[in-house]
Order: C-alpha cells, then structure tokens, then sequence
C-alpha cells in the first residue's frame, strides 16, 4: 500500500522535476496509483510523443523507456528500475531480415512489435502494438510481410490479414505463451458463458478457446462494454486494477497459475520515488545510426494510427 508520506512525496517531486510517470497496466497496482497515465504500449508512446514535460519517468520494461527517448530526444527519460527488460524485445536475428529482404525485395515489409530493442527497430520498415498491429499490416503496400519478433502476435495478425504473405520468427513473451489450454478449460468449466479476453501474445491453442483478443487497453474496454457477472481474462494480471475500477460489478478470473510479468513488478513505489528524488536511471540514446531508424520505424507507427 503507498503511504500518504510517500504519495505526498511523489506529487513534490514530480511538481519540482517538472516530472510526468507514465506506466504500463502489468505494473503493480502501487506504481500504477502513483502515475499520472496508465495505458498500454501504443497509448504511452502517444503520450511520451506530445507530452509537454521535460522529464518522463517510464515505470514499464526498457523497450518502452527506449522509445519514449527516440520519440522525445530532448526530454529526460527516467527508468525507476533500469535493469527491467522484456526477453521477447532480443529474439530476432539480423540474418532473419537479411534473408527475407533477399528473397522478397521490394515487396517485402518488416513490421516490428515495439517489444524490441532500438538496433531491432532500426532493421525494420514500421512498428506496430498489440492495439493496431492488424490495421498497419493490412495497410502496408507490400504484400509480403515479415512479423517480428512475436510469432503469436504474428500469427494472429496473418490470420486476420490473409490477403498477406505473413513471415513469422520465432520469438515469444514466455508469461503468455505459458497460459495452456487446459487452464482455460479450466476455467471456462468453472464459469460457465463467461467471456474469455486474450492478449494476442498468448500461444495458438490457448487463443482459440478466446472470444476476444486485444491488447491490454482493448481487454480492458471489452470488458466495460461487456460489463458481464463473470469475465475471464488471458494476460498478465497487472490489468486486474483497472478492469476492477472499470467494471465493478464483475467477478474477473484469472489462470491459476497467475501470469505475471516479473521485470515489471521489480518496478516499485519505492524506486519510483527514489528515482524522481535522484533522477537516477536516465535512458539515453543508442547511436546516431541506429536511433534515426528505429524513430523512423516509430514515426511511422504514430503516423498510420490507431
Ligand atoms: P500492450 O500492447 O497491450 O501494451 O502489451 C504489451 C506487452 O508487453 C504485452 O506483453
Ligand atoms: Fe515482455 Fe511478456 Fe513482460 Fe510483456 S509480459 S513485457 S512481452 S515479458
């Protein structure tokens, strides 16, 4: 629970530092209620874009902090917890695009989930969240497409967009991809006519027994829409907070086996705090080269919307 102390604290030193916290829904309900903007990938960036802070404190994994930087070059970006990083952001190799780029040519796009390193960005032809992966896709001119690093997300976009030759790598988000079907069996036995939510990272087998998959903002929106007695939710429970707060009235059910982000509960009150008290953590900018693709890639993103 956050002390009035420590609120009282927080609200100072932001106010001091000129200091705005943005943090992503799998954070922990603490870091969550100390933030000005809680929201999902694509939203932070939006907000990371246009905000008129000079410093932004990312409580959320180093892909984000990172894009915040090359979205905000001249602002101060600051990591409560520096060390929190997304093992999916590294699962692509330079040969995968090297050799797809050779085979397609021209008609052949690479589209990045922004769960990837600024040097992965930089390799690639757009960005793209959980929340518009399909439209980007479906938007791009070319028709072969080269999905990185998430083969899940990959595969759910190729599915939606069949019109496209959708190349899928190999990397995953190991918490989702553990969801198994027989949880969800499981649970859908328990509450019966329950609608079921997905993020689009969890695997095949899990993804078809959903009625809706989204990403953690588009879970959250269903559900108010839905307003149901009993909701089963498929991702990180971080987003209990908020499907809480939005839907009071239903019971949400989890996998039992909790799936939880560990690099994003490192992130906690107290680091928050220290870190707007020393403005340690500070994200910089990877090298010239690098930074003006992976921008590009990001700009490009902003630009097809949401
Ligand atoms: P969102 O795109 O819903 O923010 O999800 C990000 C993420 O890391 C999912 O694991
Ligand atoms: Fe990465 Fe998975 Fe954590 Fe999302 S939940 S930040 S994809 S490890």
């Amino acid at each position: 629970m956050v002390t009035d102390e420590l609120r009282a604290e927080v609200a100072r030193l932001k106010k001091e530092r000129d200091a705005v916290v943005l943090a992503h829904y799998y954070v922990t309900p603490e870091v969550q209620e100390l933030a000005d903007h809680v929201g999902d990938s694509f939203a932070l960036s939006r907000l990371a874009a246009t905000l008129p802070a000079s410093t932004l404190v990312f409580a959320g994994v180093s892909f984000m902090a990172e894009s915040a930087k090359l979205l905000s070059p001249d602002k101060v970006v600051l990591m409560p917890e520096p060390t929190a990083d997304c093992p999916m952001a590294h699962m692509v190799r330079r040969e995968t695009i090297d050799r797809a780029r050779e085979q397609y040519g021209d008609d052949l796009a690479v589209a990045c989930y922004v769960n990837s390193t600024a040097e992965v960005k930089s390799w690639s032809d757009v960005c793209v969240t959980s929340s518009n992966a399909v439209r980007i896709v479906r938007a791009l001119p070319q028709s072969n497409v080269l999905f990185i690093p998430d083969r899940h997300l990959g595969r759910f976009v190729a599915e939606q967009v069949p019109e496209k030759n959708v190349i899928l790598n190999d990397g995953f988000c190991p918490i989702h991809q553990a969801i198994s079907a027989a949880e969800v069996e499981a649970l859908k036995a328990a509450h019966p006519g329950a609608p079921v939510l997905a993020h689009p990272e969890c695997g095949p087998e899990a993804l078809a027994l959903a009625d809706f998959a989204g990403s953690t903002s588009q879970i959250i929106d269903r559900a108010a829409e839905l307003a149901p007695a009993d909701c089963i939710i498929l991702t990180v429970d971080g987003v209990r907070a908020e499907l809480e707060r939005r839907c009071p009235s239903t019971r949400f059910h989890f996998p039992s086996t909790r799936p939880a982000c560990p690099d994003m509960e490192r992130i906690t009150a107290e680091r928050l705090a220290a870190c707007l008290r020393d403005g340690a953590g500070e994200v910089g900018l990877p090298p010239e080269d690098v930074a003006r693709g992976a921008r590009a890639a990001l700009d490009r993103m902003l630009e097809l919307g949401r």
